[in-house]
């Protein structure tokens, strides 16, 4: 009977080993069939719901875009890096829409091409809304190699992903830097297109790329070239907040607004004899609320194998001293302006002729009053003079 004793001992380990196994396929089967049970919303099409992809859903337009698309019941994932946008407008969009399989966001880079093949097998995307791009004028002239790889080359990634994954609508973010200098105004959708920036360019070519994509697809494209936005939502959820350092870059109503805060001494203005009735330059600055109705208009009417390009514009142009003095109107300062000597490069009229868009989508702009928007706008700025961080003392 010696030999009885390790024949026993050997049983219980094979028995202990059993016991271990058994119950770590148990804890497999269970992982896998609950995630079989409860598959997330977001990976399979629902009737009636559309599932858009937010690129660069934490930007400015972007958060704005992913807001009304879930007031209109869609499903948004949001796809962003936060190199320019903010965490905190997203957070903002989960609390307003906290249920599952409402808002998902997504943190990756559409410069990687794995990730986002990655993010579109597991996801059942109905349609995208391209809007992530880096989008100031001059720091393209300092950076361009930036332009063309965060505005061109993802585009390509996106489309890519698009066509591997039978994604089928694409409602692309493009811009009026595409025309350069036009000799005559307004601006149609005929104008030649010859940019005069790696910005203007990087969204000229990545607008090839698409068109040309399209020629032997069934996409439905829609191109949405964009004149100068401003504004915010109505309601003060959302706002504009870039990047501090990217300031020196700014917008106009950017510049204005932190005028107006004592951020900035005041306004430059640069250029008071172009030939224009005031002398400085003139621009179109469409709403950011109307520009986001644009794109819904523009999902809604997305038909197979068509493309839509469309300035979005109110078709009016103001000048910078307008704008000066709406803005000062709107924050109820008193900004000081500097008129200093034309910026090399500017040119001295901009507007759209935003008649096609209206025609063909029946949409216009609704926000036309400068000074209104500016107001909007600023009543979040005052709100959240730490922009989306936590809230700061600071009185004005
Ligand atoms: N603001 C305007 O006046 C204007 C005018 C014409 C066109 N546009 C276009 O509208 C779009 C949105 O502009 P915006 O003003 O909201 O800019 P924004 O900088 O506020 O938003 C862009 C977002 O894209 C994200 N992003 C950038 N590169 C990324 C990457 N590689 N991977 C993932 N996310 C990335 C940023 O983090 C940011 O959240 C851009 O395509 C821009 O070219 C803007
Ligand atoms: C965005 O992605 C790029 C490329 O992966 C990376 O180099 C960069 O650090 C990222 N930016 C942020 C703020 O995460
Ligand atoms: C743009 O691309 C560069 C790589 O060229 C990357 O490091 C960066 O994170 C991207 N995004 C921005 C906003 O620069
Ligand atoms: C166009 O838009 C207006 C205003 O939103 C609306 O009243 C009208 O019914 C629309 N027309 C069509 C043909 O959809």
């Amino acid at each position: 009977m010696d030999y009885a004793d390790p024949k026993k001992k050997s049983n219980l380990v094979g028995k202990i080993l059993l016991a271990a196994a058994l119950t770590a396929l148990c804890i497999l089967v269970l992982k896998h069939s609950s995630t079989f049970n409860t598959p997330s919303a977001f990976s399979r099409h629902e009737a009636g719901v559309t599932h858009v992809l937010v690129t660069g859903g934490a930007g400015y337009i972007g958060s704005h875009a992913a807001l009304r698309l879930l007031r209109d019941s869609h499903r948004v994932t949001i796809v962003d890096n936060l190199s320019r946008g903010n965490l905190g407008a997203v957070k903002v969009l989960q609390e307003l829409f906290p249920e599952p399989g409402r808002l998902q966001f997504i943190y990756s880079d559409l410069g990687d091409a794995k990730a986002v093949n990655k993010i579109f097998s597991e996801n059942a995307f109905d349609a995208v809304m391209h809007f992530a791009a880096v989008a100031y004028v001059g720091e393209s002239t300092l950076d361009p190699l930036k332009y063309y790889h965060n505005i061109t080359s993802n585009t390509l990634v996106v489309l890519e992903a698009m066509a591997a994954h039978n994604v089928k609508t694409l409602i692309y973010s493009s811009t009026c830097a595409t025309y350069g200098e036009p000799e005559k105004m307004p601006i149609t959708e005929e104008t030649p297109q010859l940019p005069i920036n790696p910005y203007g360019k990087a969204k000229k070519m990545a607008e090839d790329i698409i068109l040309d994509f399209h020629k032997n697809s069934d996409m439905a494209v829609m191109i949405l070239r964009y004149f100068n936005v401003i504004g915010s939502d109505p309601d003060g959820r959302l706002g504009e907040a870039p990047r501090p350092e990217l300031r020196e870059h700014g917008r106009i109503s950017g510049a204005c607004f932190d005028a107006a805060r004592g951020i900035i001494p005041g306004l430059k203005v640069r250029g008071t004899d172009y030939k224009t009735a005031d002398g400085t330059c003139i621009r179109d600055y469409i709403d950011v609320t109307d520009l986001v109705d644009a794109h819904v208009k523009a999902l809604e009417k997305a038909k197979a194998g068509q493309v839509g390009i469309y300035n979005v514009g109110t078709g009016k142009g103001r000048s910078v001293k307008e704008f000066v003095e709406a803005c000062k109107k709107a924050t109820g300062k008193n900004i000081k302006v500097d008129f200093l000597p034309r910026r090399p490069g500017d040119y001295a009229e901009v507007y759209s002729d935003p008649t096609k868009i209206w025609r063909e989508l029946n949409w216009t702009a609704q926000y036309t009053n400068l000074q209104d928007s500016l107001q909007t706008a600023w009543r979040w700025q005052k709100s959240h003079f730490n922009g989306y961080g936590p809230p700061l003392p600071m009185a004005v």
